[in-house]
């Protein structure tokens, strides 16, 4: 927890003031314990998300995809080729196969022949000037105010001049343990290449899957690869039998976060996407049952109020979806049960223990949302952070396949809401990598960003974010235009910064604070309290306010004075009856 503090003599002058008045009860809080509600949430990197502050960047993406198409270079031959060892199991995988050959040198091939004929697959291999940002870019003109996002061309074979084949074989590059190594442009394409050919050319069993062996040093992609249909796994060797239809899915989606994955529901049909056919399969009461809303809360009891008032609100929007809510043993019986009658469904978890994180530290069990993979019992999860408050349906996006989320910065999405796949297989591959991955930010985000690095971009309006990032007019009007409209105009709202119910409900409490200033406003912080307001007596007094969070806002109130912030928030009269005594929870 870092605190700015400008200048010494100021300091000084204000212990000594707040001492003299307050002496008993701010003694303990000098130096203040860290507390969870002014831990900086995983998001705090996002960027502006404004049409100004990116309009230079974007053109000059356009600029070098051009030039990029006259620099397309013929590929040398490779002078070393290494021969690859066919696995031991191909022969059990059948005889007299047709074989289709992704980036096999021809060297490999010909001890394949004695298991059937051998096609290799021409495609032109993609320009070291394309990288990752050009799929993943950081912005994109979503409600197409000026331009019509797109993405550049990832170079695939001539699938129509290949017959049908029995089985796709292809090496995949892995430059593991180089940096950067997982976001590789030419790695994403053999496994597209490889994807699109067992979809359009890959011949299906009786249960609709294709054979696809794949040759890596590290683990094929699982955003297309499914962990769960991993057959065999022999040194370098993987062998998938491909649920087609869900494949088929990934590969009909844009390759990358370059245009949305759906189209702005205002904004009529996409050529590309029968929205009709995705409402219907949206409404099959069959598939629903194996569908569900999910939050994680665990280590304290902080965000209690915030997954209360998140299950009224997506109740609100008249899913007929479970809520499945995953706790440990952190939260009060008293507490279980308002989170019941709020509409969880509880489920127990145990927390997982980060093993590189010091002991006592605040994300020391940041590993426990992997717990969402868990839930088995279902096919599908949209997981929704429990600061985050819904206002629109969004059963629509049960229909998107992991990892479908919202843009964060960079060619990371940002967590606070996320269609997931559970899979046993999936959550052991999560837990396998603790030790190994690196995340950005020391959040769950960054980590899951390291796994999941080809996402699918979900429009901004399902998870907006509260915060103002270019700090101007502009930027404050359109946003807080959006988190006012009523009939709302978004579809979730992702309060940053320091919470609703950490504050007087009067206003924004992040005003106080010079370092989250940012986070700071008061047409999305009455919006969160028209909501509360609506909920039962029962529900609300778990939104109280603690002892301990009441001193720490009228401190934040009072310094927010002696430094002459200048929106003077910290004039405003408080109303709030949560101020007094009597309504304080322990
Ligand atoms: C990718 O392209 C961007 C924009 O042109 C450039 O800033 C960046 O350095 C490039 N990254 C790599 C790894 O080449
Ligand atoms: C923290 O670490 C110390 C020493 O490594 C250990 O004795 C103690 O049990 C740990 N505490 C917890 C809560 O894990
Ligand atoms: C996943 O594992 C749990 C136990 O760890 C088991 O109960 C569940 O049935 C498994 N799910 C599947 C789909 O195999
Ligand atoms: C959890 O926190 C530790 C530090 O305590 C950090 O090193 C680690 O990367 C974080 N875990 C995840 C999942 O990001
Ligand atoms: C935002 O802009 C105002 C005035 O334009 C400036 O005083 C303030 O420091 C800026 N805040 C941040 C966080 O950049
Ligand atoms: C706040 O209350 C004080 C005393 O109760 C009063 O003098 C002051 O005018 C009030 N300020 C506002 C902005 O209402």
């Amino acid at each position: 927890m870092v605190k700015t503090t400008p200048s010494k003599a100021l300091i000084i002058r204000f212990n000594l003031v707040c001492l003299s008045i307050f002496l008993s009860v701010y003694a303990t809080l000098l130096l203040r314990p860290p507390s969870p509600v002014y831990f900086n949430n995983a998001a705090s990197l996002v960027r502006c998300s404004l049409h100004e502050c990116h309009d230079k960047e974007e053109k000059s993406i356009k600029m070098k995809a051009v030039l990029e198409e006259a620099q397309v270079k013929p590929e040398s031959p490779k002078k070393h080729k290494t021969k690859i060892k066919m696995p031991s199991f191909f022969s059990e995988i059948g005889k007299g196969m047709k074989i289709g050959m992704v980036n096999m040198d021809e060297y490999d091939v010909s001890e394949w022949s004695t298991n059937g004929e051998t096609t290799p697959i021409y495609f032109e291999k993609v320009s070291h000037f394309f990288n990752w940002t050009d799929l993943f870019p950081e912005w994109i003109d979503e409600e197409e105010e000026s331009d019509v996002a797109s993405c550049p061309e990832i170079p695939m074979p001539e699938f129509a001049q290949y017959e049908s084949m029995d089985v796709i074989v292809a090496k995949l590059p892995c430059m593991y343990p180089k940096e950067g190594w997982g976001r590789n442009v030419f790695r994403l394409q053999v496994h597209l290449i490889a994807a699109n050919l067992a979809v359009k050319k890959g011949k299906k069993d009786w249960k609709w899957k294709t054979k696809v062996v794949l040759w890596s040093k590290c683990r094929p992609m699982m955003e297309l690869f499914r962990c769960n249909d991993l057959v065999k796994h022999e040194g370098d060797w993987w062998y998938y039998e491909a649920d087609v239809k869900r494949l088929e899915q990934k590969v009909s989606l844009p390759v990358g976060s370059c245009t949305l994955a759906l189209p702005l529901w205002e904004q009529g049909i996409d050529k590309v996407y029968d929205l009709s056919k995705i409402k219907r399969s949206v409404t099959s009461m069959s598939k629903a049952k194996h569908e569900a809303y999910a939050t994680v809360l665990h280590s304290s009891d902080g965000y209690v109020c915030g997954a209360i008032t998140l299950a009224q609100s997506l109740l609100q929007t008249g899913t007929k979806r479970d809520l499945i809510l995953l706790i440990d043993t952190s939260i009060s019986t008293a507490k279980r049960r308002a989170l019941a009658t709020a509409g969880w469904k509880i489920r127990f978890i145990s927390r997982i223990r980060n093993p590189r994180a010091k002991n006592g530290t605040y994300n020391e069990y940041n590993y426990t949302k992997f717990r969402l993979w868990q839930l088995t019992d279902y096919n599908k999860i949209i997981f929704i952070d429990a600061d985050i408050i819904v206002l629109r349906n969004l059963d629509i996006l049960f229909h998107f396949p992991q990892m479908s989320a919202v843009g964060n910065d960079q060619s990371i999405f940002n967590s606070g809401v996320m269609v997931i796949e559970p899979s046993n297989c999936t959550f052991q591959v999560l837990m396998d990598l603790r030790d190994d991955v690196v995340s950005y930010n020391g959040g769950d985000q960054g980590f899951l960003n390291e796994i999941f690095v080809w996402w699918h971009r979900l429009p901004r309006r399902v998870n907006f974010l509260k915060n103002f990032w270019a700090n101007t007019t502009l930027e404050a009007r359109v946003k807080n235009g959006l988190f006012g409209s009523d009939p709302p105009k978004l579809y979730a709202i992702h309060y940053l910064g320091l919470k609703p119910w950490h504050c007087y409900r009067d206003y924004d409490c992040n005003w106080d604070i010079e370092d989250q200033r940012v986070y700071a406003s008061d047409v999305a912080h009455q919006r969160w309290w028209k909501l509360h307001d609506g909920m039962h007596e029962r529900l609300k007094s778990m939104c109280r306010l603690t002892k301990k969070r009441r001193i720490e806002l009228n401190w934040d109130r009072m310094k927010a004075g002696k430094l002459g912030l200048p929106d003077e928030h910290w004039k405003i009269n408080i109303t709030d009856p949560r101020k007094s005594g009597s309504l304080l929870m322990d």
